[in-house]
């Protein structure tokens, strides 16, 4: 088929305008030809004949008369074994063959395979002949690192096949036919073992969504025990620059109890993702000591690069999520940042001349970003196993005012906040969420009672806090400094978390239950102390010796004695235990 034709009539930026002659859809992908190279193109408006297309690569050369071609496709990626450990670009070429292709200074038009077309993949059928089967169903399977790829009926072919043939177990290529499907009309389809999806619309071969309720274990205290993220859920990440969004995501990408792990570099500088690029092939997966990068995909973007081409990344990031969920695998994608995204949005939609929302971010800014992040989710799959996506996603707000449309608009879908806050950061105080302002719906791997006795020294610690910076030391009673010295004490030895210490860096969840136990016998307390002095005294004593505990191995010989002494320090001081927690340590 000979695509649709047209010509630029008009250039903005990244947005060209294009009369056509024919069919044209809105989302699909055309090229616009400058001298002898072809940019990557999407619909992004038709009006009277006239498209807007938005270019993935620098516009500058492109003239009004040059040709276009619509290729009649959506924007799409393509799936299939050979994913993993690979570092693409938003339109999922692949960036290390790129810049040995095109050199380091990325050449627009250049589009390279996505998948590698020569390696060969130890295929097992596990369909016969005679099989009916349907859109995502297993036609069998190749090892891709740790995991089974399942090789599947292609998502775009609905209704039933019948197999009519299938190779035998042997080692092929992603583009050789590995089973011919019938259809009903008796048609023979040739199936591979990779194919194409369109980023923009969500993969849907399951059987039930399911509410995400089973924790995502991160090893981080703060988010485990008190902001939970479930597994299937979304959360995000607000925080002014530098106050610790990109290393909070890397220990999670490193810690998080999930079976692979999507990263979606965008928009942020050169730099700092160069320096993404750089750790993450060096770092070692905790549980199996092979390296993360066989269990990761990174896509990036960096803030040289068109804004259009952030867009692609975000989607294209969440598809392959989707993808290897249906594999009935447990996923977790990580977007930063998605303001830069957003950013993105806001610059097509002055082009267009939409009528501007709130900052100038276009009216459809909030239901974009809900659209996105609803393609998270715990689902089960035909075959009765589960499969989930988790998303978490940054929002960099331009100085940390969380009161914008981005940041708003996020926290109206997600269902967990870290709020990271300067203040903390300044101080040192990592990870730097925010424990006043954050919250989470979800139930995290201790008892919500338990939690919310331990929270309230926090947030009461901090009221005390707040008032003797008013009125002084003296004029606050002794009472009320021993509760901000407990508040003081949870923050220093649960809420913060050493990311250089071996045995602190991340810790598990058993771990975290037994660490929180002991913290809030020593919350409980009742302790009697002559003066602020002596209190003070007493508990920058105490924080040393259990900051020691936490980071020693448990049931070393070394872990027991300090055990025994931070017990035998609190039996001496403490006169007896709160009433109202009585039920609680039982
Ligand atoms: N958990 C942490 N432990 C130790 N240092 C941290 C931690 N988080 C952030 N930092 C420090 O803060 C710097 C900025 O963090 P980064 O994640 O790049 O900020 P952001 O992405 O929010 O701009 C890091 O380079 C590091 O020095
Ligand atoms: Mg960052």
């Amino acid at each position: 088929m000979i695509g649709t034709k047209g010509t630029v009539t008009a250039v903005n930026g990244n947005m060209v305008s294009v009369r056509f002659d024919g069919a044209v859809s809105m989302n699909e992908v055309g090229y616009v030809s400058v001298g002898d190279k072809k940019l990557k193109s999407e619909v992004i408006r038709i009006r009277d004949g006239i498209s807007q297309l938005q270019v993935f690569e620098i516009t500058k050369g492109i003239m009004v008369g040059d040709p276009v071609e619509y290729t009649g496709d959506l924007l799409a990626v393509e799936v299939g074994p050979g994913l993993l450990g690979q570092v693409f670009d938003g339109l999922q070429n692949p960036l290390p063959q790129l810049a040995e292709k095109a050199g380091y200074f990325l050449e627009r038009g250049v589009y390279l395979d996505a998948l590698p077309v020569d390696k060969e993949w130890a295929f097992t059928p596990t369909a016969k002949v005679g099989d009916t089967v349907e859109r995502a169903d297993t036609l069998g399977t190749v090892p891709e690192g740790a995991f089974t790829h399942r090789i599947m009926v292609p998502f775009n072919m609905y209704g039933t096949y019948t197999v009519s043939s299938i190779k035998p177990a042997g080692d092929y290529k992603i583009r050789d036919t590995i089973a011919e499907l019938k259809n009903e009309k008796g048609e023979i389809i040739p199936v591979t073992m990779s194919f194409r999806w369109p980023v923009k619309r969500a993969i849907n071969c399951y059987e039930e969504r399911l509410k995400p309720e089973e924790p995502m274990v991160t090893r981080v205290r703060l988010i485990d025990t008190f902001f939970p993220v479930a597994r299937g859920g979304t959360y995000c990440i607000p925080g002014p620059f530098g106050a610790g969004k990109t290393v909070l995501q890397q220990i999670t990408s490193r810690h998080a109890d999930v079976d692979i792990v999507i990263l979606a570099a965008c928009g942020e500088r050169a730099g700092e993702v160069v320096e993404t690029l750089k750790e993450f092939p060096e770092l070692t997966d905790p549980r199996t000591g092979r390296s993360l990068m066989e269990r990761t995909v990174i896509i990036c973007n960096t803030s040289s690069m068109p804004v259009a081409a952030r867009e692609a990344s975000v989607y294209t990031a969440v598809t392959l999520a989707e993808y290897y969920r249906q594999m009935g695998l447990n996923v977790l994608l990580l977007a930063d940042s998605t303001s830069r995204w957003a950013q993105a949005m806001r610059e097509m939609s002055g082009r267009l001349e939409e009528i501007p929302g709130d900052e100038a971010f276009p009216a459809y800014l909030e239901s974009t970003i809900a659209s996105f992040y609803e393609r998270a989710g715990i689902v089960r799959l035909k075959d009765g196993n589960f499969g989930s996506v988790t998303i978490g996603g940054t929002v960099s707000p331009a100085g940390g005012n969380f009161e914008e449309p981005v940041t708003q608009a996020t926290l109206k879908v997600v269902g967990a906040f870290h709020g990271l806050s300067r203040e903390r950061s300044d101080a040192r105080k990592y990870p730097a969420i925010h424990p006043l302002d954050s919250w989470s719906k979800y139930k995290g791997i201790i008892s919500e009672d338990k939690v919310t006795y331990a929270h309230s020294f926090m947030s009461r610690g901090s009221e005390v806090e707040q008032m003797m910076k008013v009125v002084g030391e003296e004029g606050t009673s002794l009472d009320d400094y021993v509760i901000y010295l407990k508040g003081d004490f949870l923050d220093a030895v649960y809420f913060q978390q050493n990311s250089f210490d071996e045995v602190d860096a991340a810790v598990s969840p058993d771990r975290q239950k037994r660490t929180f136990d002991h913290i809030l016998t020593i919350l409980a307390s009742q302790f009697t102390f002559t003066d602020k002095n002596e209190a003070r005294t007493w508990f920058n004593k105490l924080r040393q010796k259990f900051l020691d505990y936490n980071g020693t191995v448990e049931n070393s010989e070394k872990f027991e004695g300090l055990k025994k002494e931070i017990a035998a320090m609190v039996a001496e001081q403490s006169t007896g235990i709160d009433k109202n927690a009585e039920k609680l340590l039982a």
